[in-house]
């Protein structure tokens, strides 16, 4: 029974729920799976005691969020860390399935490369924006019907150690280091945001901000310096009421429904996606086909 550790950090549920399903299907494959979610603070497990670490996030910017790599950071090095490394798998959500998506992990890996781990499989899923965009529901259903198909399939190549990579655009290093300006950006945008008056208090976004970035004084919300630019708040404030500084005309409020949508919507961006997204989802149907045409050969 192989035993893994995915570490995962999730702005507004995206990530979190292509590790949740991750996790089943690894279980379904007789794996230990144990989750750790990067906002719960403190880390606790020893990782010489797994076989296998994973490490999920959400693409901001072409780079994984600062806390992921903070994270990645802090992390110890294997015991053994000459002798064997251990493997490593990298899952990604973003809203688009641009090759530039993949420069992403370029820093995490190295990270974890120092550590003793070695990259052996990588993947990534489209979700719908939580920013720049809403998509529709019929979007977002077809992009969760996929990933939901997919992640078994390469959670089976995980536990069979058969590698997978994702292709690197050239001078992509550069590239991600480039757009790392996010972060910083992030955290100056992050205190523009304000709060307006169809705000009923409710308080959920100090509740749940990761870095603790949002605290009342005198009955006023102070938005600080430590912003990661996850959209947390503003996605899930049941009254739409955070500004969000610079980025306010690209604001998506409201959880997606991920399941059949009941009527058909409007599309304002119908075309884009259209085209955008085809090749994707081509790719990933026919990952799947290939997948019941084996199954069924072997069954045979
Ligand atoms: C600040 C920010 C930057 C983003 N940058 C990208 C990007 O570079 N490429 C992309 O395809 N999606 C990008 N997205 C979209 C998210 O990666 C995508 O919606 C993801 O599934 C959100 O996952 P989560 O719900 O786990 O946070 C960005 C989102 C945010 C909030």
């Amino acid at each position: 029974m192989k035993k893994i550790l995915i570490c995962y950090f999730s702005g507004t549920g995206n990530t979190k729920k292509v590790v949740e399903k991750a996790c089943q299907s690894l279980q379904g494959m007789n794996c230990e799976v144990k989750l750790h979610n990067i906002d719960d603070g403190e880390f606790k497990e020893n990782l010489n005691e797994f076989d296998m670490l994973g490490i999920a996030y959400p693409v901001h910017a072409f780079n994984a969020p600062s806390n992921v790599i903070k994270f990645t950071k802090s992390l110890n090095k294997l015991e053994n860390k000459k002798s064997a490394k251990k493997p490593l798998f990298i899952i990604k959500t973003s809203g688009e399935p641009l090759a530039l998506n993949n420069i992403s992990s370029v820093k995490i890996k190295s990270i974890l490369k120092k550590k003793g781990f070695i990259l052996n499989n990588e993947y990534h899923y489209c979700m719908p924006y939580n920013i720049i965009f809403r998509h529709t529901d019929n979007m977002a259903y077809k992009m969760w019907n996929t990933a939901e198909k997919v992640i078994p399939i390469d959670c089976k190549e995980i536990v069979d150690g058969k590698k997978s990579k994702l292709k690197y655009v050239p001078f992509g290093r550069l590239l991600a280091w480039i757009f790392r300006i996010e972060h910083w950006g992030g955290r100056v945008n992050g205190k523009r945001y304000k709060v307006n008056d169809k705000c009923i208090s409710c308080q959920l976004c100090v509740k749940r901000c990761p870095t603790h970035n949002i605290t009342i004084e005198d009955g006023e919300f102070k938005f600080g310096k430590n912003c990661l630019m996850c959209m947390r708040c503003s996605f899930h404030c049941p009254k739409n009421a955070i500004k969000i500084g610079w980025f306010e005309k690209w604001k998506v409020n409201g959880a997606y429904n991920f399941g059949i949508p009941n009527e058909v919507e409007e599309e304002k961006h119908k075309r884009y996606c259209k085209k955008a997204y085809k090749k994707y989802f081509a790719k990933n149907q026919k990952k799947i086909e290939d997948f019941e045409k084996s199954n069924k050969k072997e069954s045979c």
